[in-house]
């Protein structure tokens, strides 16, 4: 079976930092979204890899390209995103006639995909897609489940929901997905959906099964979702401090190499902090994620995502943040004492 992961689209829910950025290379505990999803299908046992790139085309390529996979890894310009059903008929030659799982690059999944892959093989369906309860199906894209568990019907964000289960972005197809996408026409968003292609099998007498997702999914489409996707991910971390340090380190934290911790400096977990990082007289609290190369000076830091190489000094105390690359942030030292802001595009600030 081979893979086709998502990393394509704009991801205009996370700007400002989808401006500089594609969306699924931001990190949830230091690690790029997209690589659970490179991990989990080579769990699964695939061995071909085909990632669908847009805007960012150079950035996604030269990142997963920095790490060594057991797989083979095909990059497929996908240019302007035109749905998820088109992103599977950009693929079409590197799909060659064979059965695929398509894992959206943004989506964290906590126990991975190996049952479901199972699951497909032993049904051997046209299509299976995995599916997970929710209290708030009008959100989402939900299905409509006959008697033996097979899918009869999708529908988008429904009023009235046929059921609480919500279609995850993650599908195992049979090749005859390549005919659905070809059959169906645009929406009203004017994408190629992938839930009209599922449509389409079942219309045309296809197999679509389902299988249900027990543990934490998370799609990080929105600030809220990184944070929360951090937190659920921090859960699972084992202490790893390798450093020398007097600072009080507490819990679940994980420190990289070549980072400086001052003895007046608290650490709660669950915590990671990146390598080359300085913290100095600083509180972080339970949640936190700080990226590599970062000074952290006079802060209390709780419940938040910090990009590489920021500098924090002096900043009171910050909480549920999401802070982008190479941030500054530190108070006003001389008058006119105030907020003084050089803010991106579409920042949101809660002061
Ligand atoms: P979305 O989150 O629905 O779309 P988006 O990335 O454009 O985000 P926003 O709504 O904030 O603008 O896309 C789901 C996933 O699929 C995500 O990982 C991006 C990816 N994608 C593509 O690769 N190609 C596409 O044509 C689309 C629509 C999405």
């Amino acid at each position: 079976m081979k893979a086709l992961i998502l990393s394509g689209g704009h991801g205009t829910r996370l700007r400002p930092l989808t401006y500089s950025q594609q969306k699924q290379l931001i990190p949830v505990a230091n690690k790029p979204v997209l690589f659970y999803a490179i991990e989990d299908v080579i769990e699964a046992g695939v061995k071909e890899i085909g990632i669908i790139t847009g805007p960012n085309r150079e950035q996604v390529i030269e990142t997963v390209s920095s790490v060594e996979w057991d797989a083979k890894i095909t990059f497929i310009h996908q240019g302007d995103p035109k749905g998820l059903a088109h992103a599977i008929l950009v693929a079409e030659e590197f799909l060659d006639d064979e059965e695929f799982v398509m894992y959206l690059g943004d989506n964290i999944l906590k126990d991975g995909i190996v049952k479901h892959a199972e699951r497909f093989r032993e049904l051997n369906p046209d299509s299976l897609i995995l599916l997970t309860e929710v209290n708030d199906p009008q959100r989402f894209g939900v299905a409509e489940l006959d008697e033996s568990g097979r899918v009869k019907r999708l529908v988008e964000k429904p009023k009235v929901p046929p059921s609480n289960y919500a279609l995850v972005g993650i599908y195992f197809f049979k090749p005859v997905i390549i005919e659905a996408c070809k059959n169906i026409k645009p929406s009203w968003r004017n994408e190629l959906e992938i839930t009209d292609a599922i449509q389409w099998l079942v219309e045309n007498g296809y197999r679509v099964e389902a299988s249900i997702v027990e543990g934490w999914w998370k799609d990080t489409g929105k600030p809220e979702d990184i944070l929360e996707a951090n937190r659920l991910v921090l859960d699972d971390i084992k202490r790893d401090v390798p450093i020398k340090t007097k600072a009080k380190i507490h819990g679940r934290v994980v420190v990289g190499e070549g980072t400086e911790i001052d003895v007046n400096t608290v650490i709660k977990g669950p915590v990671i902090v990146g390598r080359n990082c300085r913290i100095v007289n600083s509180y972080i609290g339970p949640y936190t994620s700080i990226g590599d190369g970062c000074v952290i000076e006079n802060t209390e830091i709780e419940d938040s995502v910090v990009l590489e190489n920021c500098e924090i000094r002096n900043a009171g105390r910050i909480l549920e943040s999401l802070i982008g690359r190479g941030v500054v942030i530190t108070n006003a030292q001389k008058f006119p004492i105030g907020r003084k802001l050089v803010v991106g595009d579409n920042s949101q600030l809660v002061l």
